[in-house]
């Protein structure tokens, strides 16, 4: 297993419970912003599993994902790739006449390299690994958030609402409301493709669920910026909840999103550490391990 430093924890835990060998991938950052990579040990004809999220700095994340790649795939037999986070995954399609489809240029590049599976959690879009020629997995981390809140935070189902943000996580939450046994519902969001300002449009959102002391689970994809959890919280919190809570797998949390999450009356927020973050209480190692086990198994 190789990984860099800043997705070690996930692939220490992850290398612990496969028992492999976890190699800590040298990265240099030179004045210019250049990243140097060194690969510090032997893995020739080696089952090679790297482990490399993608989270910001994207590009930075991206180039040095590329790099590692272009050298295992020149000595190792064979590749397993887990991106705990794929950026760049919601740039899926032309939304605006010219523009490029990022994500689509990024599978071009990694199913250059021989790779026999790629695995993800989250994905935003499935349409972003139609992209990928390759085996690819699309693994939920939506079914341990779900326990994370039945176990730890322990909701009552009769009195719990899962929300999604947006109509694309409509499924999403219905999983996580399926899981705990709850209602749910999918707000209206627009976003501006211009300014990426966000709205949520509640007369246009069909429910006729009562929100009044209700604990509300707003559960999304990602946090990136929070502009869009901020909004859904906006937009319910006049409803009469008891209590407001955010869970997502993938926290980026830019901008002082937690500070503005929490600010703007969430509890909590939890995630995954698909992205290591001050949010991130569900460990994906176990999920990651089982998927990676039956992958390896068919191709050692
Ligand atoms: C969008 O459709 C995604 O599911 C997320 O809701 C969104 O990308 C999060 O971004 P931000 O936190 O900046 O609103």
């Amino acid at each position: 297993m190789l990984a860099t430093e800043h997705s070690r924890e996930l692939a220490s835990n992850i290398s612990d419970r496969l028992g492999s060998r976890l190699i800590n991938v040298e990265v240099r950052i030179f004045p210019d912003g250049e990243s140097k990579i060194r690969i510090p040990d032997d893995i020739t004809n080696d089952i090679a599993l790297v482990v490399h999220s993608t989270h910001p700095p994207v590009d930075r994340h991206i180039m040095q994902l590329f790099f590692i790649l272009s050298k295992v795939s020149r000595v190792a037999s064979s590749i397993i790739l887990l991106i705990p986070y794929l950026g760049y995954a919601r740039q899926d399609r032309e939304f605006l006449e010219g523009e490029v489809v990022s994500i689509k240029v990024i599978a071009d590049i990694i199913s250059s390299y021989n790779i026999k599976a790629m695995l993800t959690f989250d994905v935003h879009s499935m349409l972003a690994l139609s992209y990928f020629k390759m085996q690819v997995h699309n693994i939920s981390a939506i079914p341990l958030l779900a326990d994370y809140f039945i176990n730890d935070i322990k909701v009552d189902a009769s009195n719990t609402i899962a929300v999604s943000p947006d109509t694309g996580g409509a499924s999403r939450v219905e999983e996580f409301a399926s899981i705990i046994g709850c209602k749910y519902v999918a707000l209206k969001k627009s976003r501006d493709r211009v300014t990426g300002e966000v709205r949520i449009d509640m007369d246009s959102t069909s429910t006729t669920i009562d929100f009044k002391d209700k604990v509300a689970v707003i559960v999304d994809d990602m946090i990136s910026t929070g502009s869009s959890v901020v909004t859904a919280i906006d937009a319910i919190k006049g409803l009469g909840c008891k209590d407001i809570y955010v869970a997502c797998t993938h926290a980026l949390l830019l901008d002082n999103a937690y500070k503005r999450i929490l600010g703007a009356g969430a509890r909590d927020i939890v995630a995954s550490n698909t992205v290591p973050s001050i949010a991130s209480k569900v460990d994906v190692s176990e999920l990651a391990s089982k998927n990676i086990s039956s992958i390896y198994n068919v191709i050692k």
